[in-house]
């Protein structure tokens, strides 16, 4: 089952291969990055997520050769680029990196315009794409064009940074915990703008966090590491929820593994349950006569449009005394979008009265219902079907857990 925010492009072509790709520091034991192998695919967000220490950073930076590998290969839409000009390089990478790192002495204009300058654009065309950038990330340009770095919050901060990544239009991202530091509720403002910009521009991300539901949220595929950048597991959020391929990355996801599964499924991806209903103007005996069907003690009324207007059970139309049917009963207040996730819906459910969450489209026209059984069987079906998965990749080769797509 994948959701929208989700969606893995299957045609597969990777854009970023990582082989056997090891960084020792000169004193250091240990390697940093250990033989890393991974691939990339195409318009994909790949998070790269672990504790702190692991080799998150090192490899990104690798990635884009401002640390220089000590041994493997990085191979760039098939071409290697392990040697290669890393200033060519550079051009094609867009980098946040972490802490945001906006050059304290110049402007948000000058800082967005960066990497539009260092491949020489003139001042008219810089400040165009200047402006657009900085439209695209919400920052009005006119207001931000002039200020300094220090005169912005946490929030707008990343968002610069986000905007300077993206200055030349590059084909590959490498964002290093953009979104860490900042309260959780712009964080989640963000995470949204950030995943509705992808979805136009559809760039190949590597994106690194510390944080899984951050991972969850965010990763087509996540890239569970170990120390020296080891891979516990690369795989779709669903995978890894699901079907955790070892300790390791159980603990790591920690409690609450079907919870967050939730958030990953809509309410359009299971089948609605279809419970009978009235139109307004039904007189009594047909209200009953629903009644009589319904598993519950109350029965929907839909005005002339099929939205939902009022609950109406026995009791209410007994005391109705004849008024009518949208003077009775309880408003419907329980309802999403079928585009909403199985978290949002049961969250609804919790507190409804009838424990069960209307589905309407977008126009608020009634659709069906989701009841508390329905979630429990999308968890279960999510289960064995991950765990088939798990097996499958098992007995097919050892590919998938080197970090190679299946
Ligand atoms: N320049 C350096 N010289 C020596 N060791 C380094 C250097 N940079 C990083 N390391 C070491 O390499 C390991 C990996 O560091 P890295 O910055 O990649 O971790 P990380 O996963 O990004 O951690 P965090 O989540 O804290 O950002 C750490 O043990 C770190 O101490
Ligand atoms: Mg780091």
């Amino acid at each position: 089952m994948t959701s929208p925010t989700n969606a893995t492009s299957h045609d597969g072509r990777v854009m970023i291969r990582l082989e056997e790709l090891t960084k020792k520091f000169p004193g250091q034991k240990q390697n940093a990055v250990d033989s890393l192998t991974l691939d990339i695919p195409e318009g994909d967000i790949v998070v790269l997520v672990g504790p702190s220490g692991c080799g998150k950073t090192t490899t990104m930076k690798m990635m884009n050769r401002i640390i220089e590998p000590s041994s493997g290969r990085i191979i760039l839409d098939g071409e290697d680029v392990t040697s290669s000009d890393p200033d060519q390089l550079r051009r094609r990478i867009g980098y946040v990196i972490q802490q945001i790192g906006l050059f304290p002495h110049q402007s948000i204009g000058e800082n967005v315009g960066t990497v539009p300058k260092l491949l020489g654009w003139d001042s008219k065309r810089i400040s165009t794409r200047v402006d657009e950038l900085l439209e695209m990330v919400n920052m009005e340009p006119s207001q931000f064009r002039n200020r300094y770095p220090k005169q912005l919050s946490g929030g707008q901060k990343q968002r610069v940074g986000v905007a300077r990544a993206l200055g030349a239009d590059p084909d590959v991202m490498l964002m290093d915990e953009p979104f860490g530091a900042i309260d959780p509720i712009t964080r989640d403002r963000l995470q949204n703008e950030f995943l509705r910009l992808q979805s136009e521009v559809r760039k190949t991300i590597v994106f690194v966090t510390h944080d899984i539901d951050e991972a969850i949220k965010m990763g087509d595929r996540i890239a569970i590491l170990q120390d020296g950048s080891h891979i516990a597991q690369y795989d779709t959020p669903e995978q890894i929820l699901t079907a955790p391929a070892n300790d390791f990355v159980a603990d790591f996801i920690g409690k609450g593994a079907s919870l967050k599964r939730l958030n990953l499924s809509r309410v359009a991806d299971i089948g609605l349950k279809q419970l009978p209903t009235v139109q307004l103007g039904t007189d009594r005996e047909g209200v009953m006569a629903a009644l009589r069907q319904t598993e519950l003690s109350a029965v929907l009324v839909l005005d002339g449009e099929g939205r939902p207007l009022r609950w109406v059970g026995a009791e209410d139309l007994q005391r109705g005394g004849g008024r009518p049917l949208d003077e009775l009963g309880l408003a419907p207040e329980a309802a999403v979008e079928a585009r909403a996730t199985l978290s949002d819906a049961l969250n609804e459910l919790i507190t409804a009265r009838y424990s069960i969450t209307i589905v309407v489209d977008s126009r608020g026209v009634y659709q069906g219902v989701v009841d508390i059984d329905q979630i429990n069987d999308a968890i279960r079906t999510m289960r064995s079907t991950a765990v088939a998965k798990a097996r499958e990749s098992l007995t097919d080769d050892s590919m998938a857990e080197q970090g190679r797509l299946p």
